[in-house]
């Protein structure tokens, strides 16, 4: 008999019972996590948000005990009871009410459930695509409950820290002019202004820098942010950025208040102490120990330029690219010189996936470099590039001859592979390090044209203002930009902007805008910049990646209660999906491409089969 119509109240939270409460009458409500019948007695664990509390039904209690029999897992319940401690071997360690039990007075069956499509076991778990399909179920898992938990506390520390620290929360729109931020926009058609779209904000970067203008000196916001780009483990469509502007601040205020944010944050939170101040490292750097600009710090197995030992190699590999502007470098992976053929291979195979042509090798065996292309090195080759990289006997050198680029993507993602094969690191490490000093614009040979290497609206260093005379010394313009690198993630991003009209003028020069083209996309901005801007910065923290970080997720749909697949899909409620004709004409739109077939991933349809089965 269902009771779902109660006017009981909950006294107490399941998982704040402790052996302070023995003897105690108290209301729970929650779900069957578990039923066991042993004997006359049943068990039952009742499961909510605070956690899990054992009840048990006594037989002697003869009405209640013929309900609990009926009970099953999922099923809603309200149970008033007696606290008993529990004692000696009864005493559950793993469970934080490990101490006590509730003995059931009266039980109210609040709901029923049906059999789950996906069940809720942290070790045994479903396809991801199904547990995506029922999401709110998967919620009901330990692992991401507690994950979701903790991000509220994440952001409500930030909340606290940057209150104190006199910045203002200020909410800008959602509904707003395309900002470039290097992604494709989400458009939004307007029905009111046929023919007319407003974008979903990629970043706040415009609004924030008009709040300065607006004299609010220091914001932030916990801001959605929307990219239409290629997913990956760590990008979703959807996210959260933490976005933070500052008047009258230099970047080495922004790198204080970040550091001491994040101190904070880790304490408060997970109880990590965090040593600040953070490593700086300038971006030409960390592209020549690590060949990328987000590096895993937290183990060495550095790039070693290797070009000068071997600028009259023999080996037409090294003195080709050489020749062409390019380099040679290699890592040293300790002790792999016992690599087999198809593991070399398989390294090689990572080398050709990023672009470059090979991955060649030696082995450091018996007191000299053999195999690979140890044939084609002089004895003085061999002992610089022993000397030089620091090889040891039993190590393994890999070697990438290219132009600079693919090197540094080669070397840089082999590195990474050796520290997870090698577990180069602690995993439990949080490494976070400053990357400063970028360019502001590189070229893109592709479309024969110059970019922002990162960001549009970044004040150059006042030293490179006079590189903007020449194009053949745009590369050289560095920017007052920088990131924050966390165990190789790109955590946050930020820069010192530029509030001078002239000099963010140039900028788009250099980027190529045509007047016409910057007046319809800038035209209010610049104008805003006209009007007394302070000079001004600010940073964005992205907000999933921290929580990742912080709880050692694997994937960011794990941190995100309702995420959307890597094909930026939701599969729970099927959504993108048609609209009605009578939408699309109210909006002026006509379907150029029939919309696809809604192509359901199989696990997906069986799921609902199974459901349908039990209905
Ligand atoms: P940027 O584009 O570097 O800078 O973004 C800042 C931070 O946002 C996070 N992030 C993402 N997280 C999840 N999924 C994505 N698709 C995604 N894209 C970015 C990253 C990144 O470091 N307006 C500037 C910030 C500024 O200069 O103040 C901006 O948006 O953690
Ligand atoms: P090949 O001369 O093409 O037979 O290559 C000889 C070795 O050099 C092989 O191990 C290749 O993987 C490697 N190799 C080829 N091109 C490159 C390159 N650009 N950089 C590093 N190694 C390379």
């Amino acid at each position: 008999m269902l009771d779902f119509i109660s006017n009981e109240k909950r006294t107490h939270y399941a998982g704040n019972l402790q052996k302070t409460n023995v003897g105690e009458t108290v209301t729970v409500m929650g779900w069957v996590h578990r039923r066991r019948d042993l004997g006359g007695l049943i068990f039952i664990d009742l499961r909510e948000v605070s956690g899990t509390v054992q009840i048990v039904f006594n037989p002697e209690n003869e009405e209640v005990h013929a309900k609990a029999g009926k009970l099953r897992n999922e099923y809603v319940i309200a149970v008033t009871g007696k606290i008993l401690a529990r004692e000696g071997g009864n005493i559950n360690r793993n469970m934080t009410t490990g101490e006590i039990e509730i003995e059931a007075k009266s039980l109210l069956l609040l709901n029923k459930s049906e059999p789950l499509p996906v069940q809720i076991n942290e070790n045994v778990l479903a396809d991801e695509n199904l547990r995506l399909k029922y999401r709110y179920l998967d919620l009901r898992r330990e692992k991401l409950k507690n994950i979701l938990l903790l991000r509220h506390e994440i952001v409500f520390a930030i909340r606290e820290f940057l209150t104190a620290e006199r910045f203002f929360e200020i909410e800008t729109p959602v509904l707003m002019k395309s900002t470039p931020e290097g992604a494709r926009d989400y458009l939004v058609p307007s029905r009111v202004h046929n023919g007319k779209f407003f974008a979903l904000p990629q970043s706040p970067q415009i609004y924030k820098q008009l709040l300065m203008i607006g004299g609010f000196d220091r914001y932030f916001q916990i801001a959605r942010c929307f990219r239409d780009e290629d997913l990956r483990a760590d990008r979703q469509p959807e996210f959260t950025q933490l976005d933070m502007e500052m008047s009258f601040v230099t970047q080495a205020e922004i790198f204080d208040i970040m550091e001491r944010l994040f101190k904070f944050i880790f304490k408060k939170t997970i109880n990590v102490d965090l040593q600040i101040p953070f490593p700086q490292l300038p971006y030409k750097e960390s592209m020549r120990r690590f060949g990328c600009d987000k590096p895993d710090c937290r183990f060495g197995m550095e790039l070693i330029d290797l070009s000068e030992i071997v600028a009259n190699s023999e080996f037409k590999v090294f003195s080709g690219a050489l020749q062409n502007a390019g380099s040679v470098r290699c890592v040293v992976a300790k002790d792999c010189a016992t690599y087999s053929r198809k593991q070399i291979d398989g390294l090689t195979d990572i080398a050709k996936h990023l672009g470059g042509k090979g991955l060649a090798f030696v082995k450091y065996q018996e007191g000299d470099l053999q195999a690979g292309i140890s044939k084609f090195l002089s004895d003085e080759e061999k002992k610089n590039i022993i000397k030089k990289s620091g090889a040891e006997n039993g190590d393994l050198i890999l070697f990438a001859a290219d132009s600079n680029k693919i090197v540094f993507k080669v070397l840089a993602e082999i590195r990474n592979h050796f520290g997870r094969e090698l577990k180069l690191y602690n995993p439990k490490e949080y490494n976070i390090v400053w990357i400063t000093d970028f360019p502001l614009f590189e070229y893109n040979d592709d479309a024969n044209r110059w970019e922002t290497a990162h960001h549009m609206f970044t004040l150059p260093k006042k030293e490179h203002l006079k590189y903007f005379d020449n194009e053949a010394d745009y590369a050289k313009i560095e920017g007052q930009l920088y990131d924050m690198v966390c165990n190789g993630m790109e955590l946050s991003s930020g820069s010192i902007r530029c509030h001078n009209i002239d000099i963010q003028r140039k900028i788009f020069d250099v980027l190529g805008f045509a007047e016409e083209e910057l007046n319809d996309k800038f035209g209010f901005f610049l104008n805003a910049l006209k009007y007394g801007t302070p000079p001004h910065g600010g940073i964005a923290p992205g907000i999933d990646r921290m929580i990742m970080i912080m709880t050692g997720a694997e994937s960011i749909r794990d941190v995100i209660a309702f995420p959307k697949t890597l094909q930026a899909a939701d599969l729970m409620s099927e959504s993108p999906a048609e609209v009605s004709q009578k939408q699309l004409d109210e909006l002026g739109i006509a379907l150029t491409t029939k919309p696809e077939k809604q192509n359901l991933p199989q696990s997906h349809k069986n799921a609902k089969k199974r459901v349908d089965s039990v209905q």
